[in-house]
């Protein structure tokens, strides 16, 4: 028997109704706060990712040569290809621009519960806009979409200027490796790699601001920075919201493109992957041909989230069957068509076999059958058996669909 690709999933009915729920409810709110929808492509040239999205991502890609000899990848996270088609198709207009977008990513990741090799993201870039306010509205956005989804989460923000202040001086390849440490939250590892470098003062630092829990203490580590007014008012702006977060200084993320505010979002009940939102502020337009224009957004791991909500009991959707005799059959398509256009989830027996075989099979799988014998067929009436109850009844066909409309969900 042949299998889907390992970290893959099949999602049958049920859990695409599950998430095609939890999906409406994450775009509504972006429509409430003025993010319109995009997309992108699923393959793009390698290039646009190995530009500046980080080590990392790079390794984990899905790369290929198509036809043409053209090296591609399927598309490991989406800003930069969305930050490509602002260069390609929106450089002059209106900003800010507020776009969003829901669609599957790939990583080549040692699989796990919540670590999968395609997954999907509900993000967010809001492209020219450069301010306490843009930042504060992203973050708020996300704190917004995660609350819609129902999942318990802590949300946490930082600045990367603490940390920039702090690597100054140091060699472009020693900050990436302490980046790395951090965003793998490996303090241990971090203090041995720069005692080893003979920054054994640095790793103090780090550790201190990793474990700073208000602005005030990590100025105080870091010493006065330029961004330090803005930092201040986005936090300001935030608590006036009530915006529950906690500081975290050391938040490094792992794609290299982010330049000020980064922020992480965590599933209270899940494990080792319980990373479920990830943004911050970057600049990338540049790096593809357009201007060098300030932009901040996030991603949540929808996958994530629905492993987070768990078994969420659903309200059942209502069932008609339509069973028939052959004489029957063309009245019992009329029939289902007045089920269907009153919004009503109706299936028509699609079997040669007897009306007992048809109605035992309704049973298993319908809330109402509805009858077209040779009666039925020209007299207008059906005859209706509410398969809960076994209750049946002969009406007309506008009653018998009022009737079941009025019942509603099961
Ligand atoms: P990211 O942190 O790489 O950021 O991914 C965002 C979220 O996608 C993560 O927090 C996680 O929930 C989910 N995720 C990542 N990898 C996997 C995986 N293998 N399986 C399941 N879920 C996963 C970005 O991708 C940035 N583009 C976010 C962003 C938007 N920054 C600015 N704008």
């Amino acid at each position: 028997m042949l299998q889907k690709p390992r970290g893959t999933r099949d999602f049958l009915p049920d859990d695409m109704e599950a998430r095609r729920t939890v999906e409406q409810r994450l775009r509504e709110s972006a429509r409430r706060w003025g993010y319109r929808e995009v997309a992108t492509p699923v393959f793009e040239e390698l290039e646009l990712f190995t530009l500046r999205s980080g080590e990392g991502i790079v390794e984990e890609m899905y790369v290929f040569e198509d036809k043409g000899g053209r090296k591609m990848a399927l598309r490991p996270e989406i800003t930069a290809p969305v930050l490509r088609m602002y260069v390609n198709e929106a450089r002059v207009w209106p900003k800010p621009l507020r776009w969003c977008y829901f669609a599957d990513c790939f990583r080549y990741e040692r699989p796990q519960k919540g670590r999968y090799r395609q997954f999907w993201q509900f993000g967010v870039e809001q492209i020219g806009a450069d301010s306490a306010i843009s930042d504060a509205e992203v973050i708020m956005l996300a704190s917004d979409l995660l609350e819609c989804t129902g999942v318990t989460f802590s949300l946490q923000i930082g600045h990367l200027s603490f940390m920039r202040q702090l690597l100054a001086g140091i060699e472009t390849g020693v900050q990436r490796r302490v980046r790395q440490f951090l965003d793998k939250k490996e303090y241990r590892e971090l203090t041995v790699f720069l005692e080893e470098q003979e920054k054994g003062d640095l790793a103090g630092q780090l550790t201190a601001l990793v474990e700073s829990r208000s602005p005030g203490e990590a100025f105080d580590i870091c010493g006065g920075i330029p961004e330090k007014d803005r930092i201040l008012e986005t936090f300001r702006l935030l608590d006036q919201a009530g915006i529950r977060y906690t500081l975290n200084a050391g938040i490094a993320r792992g794609l290299d493109y982010y330049t000020g505010i980064v922020f992480e979002g965590f599933a209270e009940n899940l494990g080792a992957e319980n990373q479920i939102m990830g943004g911050g502020g970057y600049r990338l337009a540049h790096l593809f041909g357009g201007d060098d224009v300030p932009s901040c957004g996030f991603a949540i791991g929808f996958d994530r989230v629905m492993v987070s909500r768990g078994e969420v009991a659903r309200e059942k959707e209502l069932v008609i069957g339509v069973v028939h005799t052959a004489e029957g059959r063309g009245r019992a398509l009329e029939v289902a068509r007045a089920f269907r256009d009153a919004g009503i989830r109706t299936e028509i027996d699609l079997t040669d076999r007897g009306m007992g075989a048809q109605i035992a099979h309704a049973s298993r799988v319908a809330d109402f059958v509805v009858i077209i014998g040779g009666r039925e067929a020209t007299s207008g009436h059906v005859t209706i058996k509410d398969l809960r109850s076994g209750s049946q009844k002969v009406l007309a066909l506008d009653e018998a669909v009022a009737e079941v409309t009025a019942s509603g969900t099961c």
